[in-house]
């Protein structure tokens, strides 16, 4: 605290984003990365890129990396935006789209940087129970508001929900921005991005930081109506003119590109998950059935955060929200098969060991 702060700032409650700690053979299961790393090909590309060139501002409108991820959605470059991380596209979403005379919707348990953003940008919000099974029920959001947003999958959860309810959301609220944020949608699920030309108030919101292993170079987007896309245009240049920087737009552009690598290791994810599903099944667990890279667990006889805590001890780190209705629940990221044996075989071990 201090008297310069600006009164914003002393009431704002920021995100707290999942450790990235600094300790060597951690097995990391906390924060939906990707265990593999990013393609080869984008590799090199990235290295290419670093050179004399990296004196000179990068593309303010990151225009070779729009048209690739318009070509790859079959849609035009008017229709894509990006930015610094989908965080940073969902921030400028809410300010250039959401923020509306009445209240912003979205679910009770979900992505827990959507009533911060609400903090910073000063917008009223009203949180939608889940349903027990913890499922979104689009009858449920059929009400008076400024807009809806929801992760497809859902986050922490896992759960997908059907395109076509997306599309019954959409014609019942077709005067307000529904915004799908498909962070993890290439788990398992099946995009939104198909319905654009038909819904001008959609905006779907992807990552390259997790089914395209990127985390480290911060690239998201948006894919909208060209209304859409301009109203983000207006405020990421009213804020950052150069937020990709040359590294990222290359690097991206070569991840679109390597179409095979990209399918294999997600094809690896969605297998190994599987499999952890049922070795979790097995030690008596309960599994939000998940189209993530992480399954959302807790266990009839033994709280999320004893397990949490003994699991840390043995360098494995996975995430517990001490939050409402999931206060028994662990999130556990999909990582490789090596890993997800030695996560199965401590968790078995704790179990054991515990009266
Ligand atoms: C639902 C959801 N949306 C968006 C993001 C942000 O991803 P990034 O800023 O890395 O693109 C995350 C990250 O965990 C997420 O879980």
């Amino acid at each position: 605290m201090s008297q310069f702060w600006s009164p914003l700032v002393h009431s704002l409650t920021p995100y707290v984003p999942g450790e990235q700690p600094k300790i060597n053979n951690l097995i990391k299961l906390n924060t939906n990365e990707n265990p593999y790393p990013p393609s080869p090909k984008v590799l090199a590309e990235i290295k290419a890129q670093t050179g004399e060139l990296l004196k000179r501002y990068p593309d303010p409108n990151s225009d070779v990396l729009k048209q690739t991820i318009a070509q790859y959605h079959q849609l035009n470059s008017n229709q894509v935006f990006v930015g610094n991380g989908s965080d940073e596209v969902l921030a400028h979403a809410f300010q250039a789209l959401l923020k509306q005379d009445k209240p912003l919707l979205f679910p009770d348990i979900t992505y827990s940087f959507y009533p911060v953003y609400c903090g910073l940008y000063q917008m009223e919000y009203q949180t939608i129970p889940l349903t027990e099974n913890f499922e979104i029920d689009i009858n449920d959001y059929h009400k008076e508001s400024g807009g809806i947003i929801f992760p497809n999958p859902n986050a922490p959860t896992g759960r997908l929900l059907a395109l076509k309810n997306i599309e019954d959301l959409l014609k019942k609220h077709a005067n307000k921005v529904v915004l799908v944020d498909e962070a993890y949608i290439d788990f398992g699920g099946e995009s939104a991005a198909t319905l654009i030309n038909q819904y001008p108030n959609l905006l779907v919101v992807q990552t390259l930081s997790k089914s395209r292993s990127l985390a480290g170079i911060r690239v998201g987007f948006a894919l909208g109506h060209p209304d859409l896309i301009e109203a983000l245009e207006r405020v990421k240049n009213s804020f950052n003119s150069y937020p990709l920087d040359r590294l990222a737009i290359y690097g991206a552009k070569a991840a679109f590109e390597d179409e095979a690598y990209f399918q294999e290791t997600c094809q690896k994810i969605i297998q190994t998950r599987h499999r952890l599903t049922n070795t979790l099944q097995a030690l008596g667990f309960n599994i939000i059935p998940s189209a993530a890279n992480f399954i959302f667990v807790s266990h009839p006889n033994y709280p999320a955060e004893q397990l949490a805590q003994a699991l840390r001890k043995q360098s494995i780190i996975v995430r517990y929200f001490n939050k409402p209705r999931i206060n028994q629940y662990l999130r556990i990221t999909i990582g490789t098969d090596a890993e997800n044996r030695q996560f199965s075989q401590a968790l078995q071990s704790i179990i054991q060991t515990t009266p």
